[in-house]
């Protein structure tokens, strides 16, 4: 199989990783629940990871590190956190249904800015003329469905300047690109541990800007007595047993992307684009979303003139490509881009990805057509 749909999981891991969690599985029990050899070894890995997560996203202090399942689970903790029922928030055209379902189940009144796809700019100018009306500010980093780059930095100094919460979706750019969570200032930055992390399914990270409500109650391992949670982190975050063996192979995941360096990974997932694009711009028939100016990541969808998204990705999945059509759980951003009517295929990369597998994926594209 070429495995083309890392923005929904990164299947092939570094071997590390596999490694890991197995050893876990045979030496690590419950961490924070007994003083047996097997249950420090438990802790030690979960205090290693999140210490290796803090040196990643520049952070002091790995206690404001939480474990969560996955990427929803932390947005839905942040979300939870920030946003009161009714209050206005302001997100990008570009969001999750992980981010949009929480609000509505909230009631929240949520407002849109910058719904141009590859247009930072503008994305930027409407943040700046809304931003004044809201209470919270939720905003992907990079979209999931077409790999724009939003200007987080700049929407972050704009809610550091209004003192308004910001709470980032970093699904897709967490082990791509750098994130420094103390420079950006964020209430909260949610993150799967399974993407570009290279953890496995069941990881997720919430990284803390603030203390946080808790989504679930239970036991901590700490402050028994006590009949609420416990007030610090990242205990009043975590209930119930934790997911040691994900969490070792995650903390295997961040080694390797801190070992190459996230400036490496994004480098080289540019230099596949490159390869992808050109590749696809000689295919009839086809329309590509992607970038001249560059301010996307490895993901790039396509529609086709004749055929529908899910029929293309299933041929490919025939083809033993694995890729992913449809709307990709986010129909706002098709919304933005025009594609809603369908949806497209996307085709996301890793470093895992190869050159001579993308051109040969190519080639069965254009058999098709
Ligand atoms: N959110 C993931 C995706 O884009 C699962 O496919």
């Amino acid at each position: 199989m070429i495995y083309l749909d890392n923005a929904a999981t990164t299947f092939i891991k570094p071997p590390s990783v596999y490694r890991a969690v197995q050893k876990a599985m045979l030496c690590a029990s419950n961490p924070g629940r007994g003083s047996h050899q097997s249950a420090l070894k438990a802790a030690g890995i979960v205090y290693d990871c999140r210490e290796a997560a803090a040196d990643l996203f520049h952070m002091d202090d790995p206690s404001r590190v939480v474990f969560t399942y996955n990427a929803t689970h932390a947005l839905n903790l942040a979300i939870r956190s920030i946003v009161q029922p009714g209050s206005r928030v302001l997100v990008s055209g570009f969001e999750h249904n992980a981010v949009i379902r929480p609000l509505y189940a909230l009631q929240a009144d949520v407002l849109i800015a910058g719904t141009k796809l590859f247009d930072p700019a503008s994305v930027l100018d409407d943040f700046r003329n809304k931003i004044e009306s809201v209470d919270s500010v939720v905003c992907t980093h990079v979209s999931n469905v077409f790999g724009f780059e939003l200007p987080i930095n700049g929407i972050a100094s704009l809610c550091q300047e209004k003192s308004v919460p910001l709470i980032i979706d970093a699904s897709q750019s967490a082990g791509v690109l750098d994130i420094d969570m103390d420079k950006l200032g964020a209430a909260f930055i949610a993150m799967p541990g399974h993407k570009a992390l290279f953890g496995p399914q069941g990881t997720g990270i919430l990284l803390c800007g603030r203390t946080g409500d808790p989504l679930l109650f239970g036991g901590t391992g700490s402050d028994s007595v006590n009949r609420d949670m416990p007030e610090t982190l990242p205990e009043r975050l975590e209930a119930g047993t934790m997911n040691v063996p994900g969490i070792a192979g995650l903390l295997a995941g961040i080694r390797y992307v801190r070992d190459i360096g996230t400036e490496q990974i994004h480098a080289r997932e540019q230099k596949l684009m490159e390869v992808l694009i050109d590749s696809m711009s000689k295919i009839h028939g086809l329309h590509l979303y992607f970038d001249p100016a560059g301010f996307q990541g490895g993901i790039l969808s396509f529609t086709a003139d004749r055929l529908d998204s899910e029929s293309v990705s299933e041929y490919l999945s025939q083809k033993g490509i694995a890729v992913r059509g449809g709307l990709h759980c986010a129909p706002l951003a098709h919304q933005s881009a025009g594609t809603a009517d369908g949806g497209t295929v996307r085709i996301s990369l890793s470093p895992f990805v190869t050159p001579e597998q993308l051109m040969s994926s190519c080639r069965i594209l254009r058999d098709m057509f």
